[in-house]
């Protein structure tokens, strides 16, 4: 299983924000996952485009786009320009789902939707074919060092079935990440219930020692078979 980790810069040092995502470039991480709030969507603010093409000479990661935003295609556009490369957005944020993940789509970017805990999965099945990312979210969204639902697990397996019968009929795999709350203590019960990419914010930059905490994640992972 090729396992992906997504450090979330929400929580790293803002003043020194271009080493923050170089250290966890060298630190073994696969994506720069990058949580736009707009005090709108979500009662929080964080940063937007010219932030996103600020950090992007700092690594050659693929920055995973959060976007909780609404309206979301302006943001859409905006983010595609600032050199994203994965854009998720949340899909009560959007009048049109559809329409807001082809423009993702149509500008040569991997497109996602992103399911709060409480939202229903069935908001997935009409536009699986666009789809190359679900993001599940663990917490609310909002604020990073919030405390991981537990019944996300089961979500995660039901979701995972969903995208498995997708790869099925069409071979192609969906991605599925977890976002909020995620540390080396449930890294691994996320990836059994079917998970394969990993945001985590407070647990990483938290820490003094990336590579410790990425390498410990990395054996938890190792740890299992599924
Ligand atoms: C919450 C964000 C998360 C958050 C994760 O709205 O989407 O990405 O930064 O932070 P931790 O890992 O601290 O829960
Ligand atoms: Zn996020």
């Amino acid at each position: 299983m090729n396992y992906r980790i997504a450090p979330s810069i929400l929580a790293a040092d803002f003043a020194r924000l271009g080493e923050e995502v170089a250290a966890v470039t060298a630190a073994g991480a696969d994506l720069i996952h990058f949580d736009v709030m707009d005090n709108h969507y979500v009662p929080n603010l964080s940063f937007g485009p010219m932030v996103c093409s600020a950090i992007k000479p700092h690594t050659m990661l693929p920055i995973d786009v959060h976007l909780m935003v609404e309206p979301v295609d302006g943001m859409i556009q905006a983010f595609i320009a600032a050199g994203a490369d994965i854009i998720t957005f949340h899909p009560e944020a959007s009048r049109h789902v559809h329409r807001s993940l082809a423009l993702i789509k149509d500008a040569g970017l991997q497109a996602g939707l992103v399911l709060n805990p409480a939202s229903p999965i069935y908001l997935l099945e009409n536009v699986l074919e666009q789809l190359d990312m679900v993001l599940l979210m663990s917490v609310n969204p909002g604020f990073g060092g919030q405390k991981f639902i537990p019944a996300t697990l089961d979500k995660i397996r039901r979701v995972r079935q969903l995208l498995d019968a997708y790869q099925a009929e069409s071979g192609r795999r969906i991605a599925l990440e977890i976002d909020g709350g995620i540390s080396p203590t449930n890294i691994a019960a996320a990836a059994q219930a079917g998970a394969d990419t990993f945001v985590a914010g407070s647990a990483i930059f938290g820490q003094a020692d990336y590579v410790a905490v990425i390498t410990e994640m990395r054996a938890q992972l190792a740890a299992i078979s599924r």
